[in-house]
């Protein structure tokens, strides 16, 4: 897909990796980019940076009726990234309650599945174009520490695949974004840099990738998952605190 002239919406723009999606994408020439945020307030430069190519839209993933206005206002769009996503960082036993993993299905599974539902229709209408998912290298294996996220993102990689089947007959590309450990408030110190991820998932739109495995370590781990699966259960399994 030609990144050069295209339409998007991005998700969770105002920090992190969707901040440098936005920086990486107008570099590579998209043409308009929508920016989702929960609050506009907190959108700081990229408020001011080109409002000719660049549009705040208000846009909480759990919150339908702002997916249904963003569905209505970017009717133009033909690559959507959903990237907005939430950690917990809480195990699935030793939680307190299970409303942190409520939480994150709703947003990371639930939400993002229902931005696709929304705008499937508006990406057929405009020639088919592509859905990106940012998932996670914990999609694929637990890392029991924080075990309520991996498995709201072990749900939207099967959901990817579910819509990437779905969505074919309309001409609409589905890619998964499965990152290690980047280095944003969501994981301080994490292995990757937000804007290498971005680069690289900028590049991955071009080449038609299906699934994205960003960074040394996903790579590293994904390599690891297609030789021995349950070797890398019980590696990261060694990674809970006694
Ligand atoms: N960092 C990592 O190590 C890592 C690894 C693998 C995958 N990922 C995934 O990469 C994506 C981006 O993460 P990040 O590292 O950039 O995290 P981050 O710095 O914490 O940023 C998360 C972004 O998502 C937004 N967001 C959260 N809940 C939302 C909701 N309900 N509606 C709309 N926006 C919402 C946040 O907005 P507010 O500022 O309003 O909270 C923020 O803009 C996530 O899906 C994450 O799971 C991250």
């Amino acid at each position: 897909m030609n990144v050069e002239g295209a339409t998007v919406l991005v998700t969770g723009t105002n920090r992190g990796i969707g901040r440098c999606l936005v920086d990486a994408l107008y570099d590579a020439g998209a043409e308009k980019i929508y920016v989702g945020v929960r609050d506009v307030a907190k959108l700081g430069n990229l408020a001011s940076k080109d409002s000719d190519r660049i549009a705040a839209v208000t846009l909480d993933i759990t919150n339908p009726d702002q997916i249904a206005g963003a569905a209505a206002t970017c009717d133009d769009i033909n690559l959507l990234i959903n990237n907005a996503g939430i950690n917990s960082n809480t195990p699935l036993i030793g939680a307190d309650s299970v409303d942190n993993a409520r939480a994150e299905v709703e947003t990371n599974y639930i939400g993002t599945l229902t931005m696709c539902r929304a705008f499937a229709p508006v990406l057929a209408a405009n020639g088919g174009g592509m859905i990106v998912n940012v998932l996670s290298l914990l999609a694929r294996v637990s890392l029991p520490a924080i075990g309520s996220l991996c498995a709201s993102k072990a749900a939207g990689w099967l959901m990817t695949q579910g819509i990437r089947a779905e969505l074919a007959a309309q001409g609409t590309h589905v890619m998964a974004v499965l990152p290690g450990s980047v280095d944003t408030d969501m994981t301080p110190g994490g292995e990757a840099k937000p804007g290498a991820i971005a680069a690289e998932l900028v590049q991955a739109i071009r080449d038609g990738v299906e699934d994205l495995y960003p960074g040394d370590m996903a790579k590293r781990v994904s390599s690891g998952l297609a030789q021995d699966r349950k070797a890398v259960e019980k590696e990261f399994a060694a990674y809970l605190p006694k």
